[in-house]
């Protein structure tokens, strides 16, 4: 598994904890900024993130802002995109078995480490029901064709 991250500058710290964990649990993954906590603005990595998981480069993308707010309004611009906003790993568990989500958005202004990287191991660890669930996700998929 291959997972596109990034962050803008108040998600930075945690990004870079993230980094620390994948590398613990052998994920393997590419880092695309901000490399640095200088003030930027988070839809410039958001769409990078979005687009890179969107072209089937990335299994999965995980984007860090002060709220987690801002980044899952820009991933889910992008077609075939599900950025789900966690905040427990209940959360994280139900958008990946109900909403088959693509990519997980955190707030690095809003959780610490230690939850969040929990709430980043049990997304990572947790497939898609299907089922009833994938005539749900479809049904989207119907909305971004203008089909439904
Ligand atoms: C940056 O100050 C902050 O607005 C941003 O990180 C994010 O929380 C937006 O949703």
């Amino acid at each position: 598994m291959k997972i596109a991250i990034g962050a803008d500058h108040a998600g930075y710290m945690l990004k870079e904890e993230l980094k620390r964990w994948l590398e613990e649990w052998n994920i393997s993954y590419h880092d695309f900024g901000t490399y640095s906590p200088e003030r930027v603005d988070y839809p410039d990595y958001g769409i990078i993130v979005a687009r890179a998981v969107a072209k089937g480069g990335f299994e999965k993308g995980i984007l860090i802002c002060g709220t987690g707010i801002g980044m899952s309004i820009v991933a889910n611009k992008v077609k075939g995109i599900r950025a789900a906003l966690c905040r427990d790993p209940y959360e994280a568990k139900l958008s990946r078995e109900h909403n088959d989500a693509n990519i997980l958005t955190l707030g690095g202004r809003i959780l610490g480490f230690d939850l969040a990287k929990e709430i980043v191991r049990v997304w990572l660890n947790t497939e898609f029901t299907g089922g009833r669930h994938k005539v749900r996700i479809d049904k989207i998929s119907m909305i971004e064709e203008d089909e439904l």
